[in-house]
């Protein structure tokens, strides 16, 4: 079996950018797609300034600085996916799309070896396992935001993903990226966002009823609890779309009320007060 060496990127944002940006820095030829000129402008921005940021911190010495930005190549056309080894699918949670994207996939990718794997956070991965002709290598790959500095990869199987492709997925995550790798079965939520996302609801319904501040809901997980940042800063880092799809996705596999996204929630997403990718959600960040 063909060692993981060029790796596909679709989509360029918050989180495609920070999973090119690893595969990159651990020596992969990395080739990033998005839909348009603008949006892949916007992604390539966002993994260069990371590696400057890097470069200026000193995590990184300036020749593998270059060598890291040698191995990026960004592109609109996902036909240059033809001959990946390793293909992680990471646009917004939106099934239709990625279930399109995994079609396409299917088409453009030649290795009958490749891997073909999503970063979603709450789409059963049998579904877009089912989208494409060979479910047996559809895996889970769930990193966790910001990409560079966390360490969990959530390595999620369908009922037909191989076990070949889940021991390869594994390997390439802990072996190749570094990460801490594990294993959560495909139900909606996975491990960590069925206990995350519920608590980050939790947060946003006891503001909604006028309990508590957005700084004292904040303060208190990080100075009672030594969170890294509370919940509502949280859930802007995340992003308030992503939070309302993963809760809507887990609301619908479920039908618990724990999951049932807030109307504060769905009004901060209709008014695109989404987080810090917006320059406001609960807090303000201009
Ligand atoms: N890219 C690369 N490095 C970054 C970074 C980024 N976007 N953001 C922060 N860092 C690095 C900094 O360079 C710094 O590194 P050094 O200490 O080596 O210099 C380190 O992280 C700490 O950063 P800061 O000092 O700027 O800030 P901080 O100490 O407040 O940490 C944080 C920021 C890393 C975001 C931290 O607050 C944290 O870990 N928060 C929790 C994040 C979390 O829970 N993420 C999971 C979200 S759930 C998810 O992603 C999955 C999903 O499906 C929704």
């Amino acid at each position: 079996m063909a060692e993981i060496q060029r790796v596909g990127v679709v989509g360029c944002g918050l989180m495609g950018s920070g999973i090119a940006e690893v595969c990159a820095r651990a020596g992969l030829n990395v080739t990033v797609t998005e839909v348009s000129a603008e949006a892949l402008a916007a992604g390539r921005k966002r993994v260069e300034s990371s590696l400057s940021r890097a470069l200026q911190r000193g995590k990184l010495d300036e020749a593998t600085h270059a060598a890291t930005l040698e191995k990026l190549s960004f592109t609109t056309d996902i036909g240059e996916f033809a001959d990946v080894d390793l293909s992680i699918e990471a646009v917004a949670e939106n099934e239709q799309i990625k279930l399109d994207i995994f079609k396409t996939l299917d088409k453009v990718i030649t290795s009958p070896d490749a891997i073909l794997a999503s970063n979603t956070s709450s789409i059963p991965i049998m579904k877009l396992g089912m989208a494409t002709s060979r479910p047996d290598k559809v895996v889970g790959i769930h990193f966790f935001n910001p990409v560079p500095v966390l360490k969990l990869v959530e390595l999620v199987t369908s009922l037909l993903t191989s076990p070949e492709t889940a021991e390869r997925s594994s390997a390439f995550a802990s072996g190749v990226l570094g990460k801490h790798v594990i294993r959560s079965q495909d139900r909606a939520g996975f491990i960590v966002n069925a206990l995350l996302v519920p608590y980050i609801l939790s947060a946003i319904r006891m503001m909604d009823s006028g309990f508590a501040s957005a700084d004292d809901i904040d303060n208190g997980m990080v100075l009672g609890c030594a969170h890294p940042m509370g919940p509502l800063a949280l859930a802007d880092l995340i992003g308030l779309d992503t939070i309302k799809a993963i809760a809507d996705s887990m609301y619908e596999e479920f039908k618990e009320p724990l999951y049932f996204a807030p109307p504060l929630l769905l009004r901060m997403v209709d008014a695109g007060l989404l987080g810090k990718k917006s320059g406001r959600g609960f807090h303000d960040y201009h």
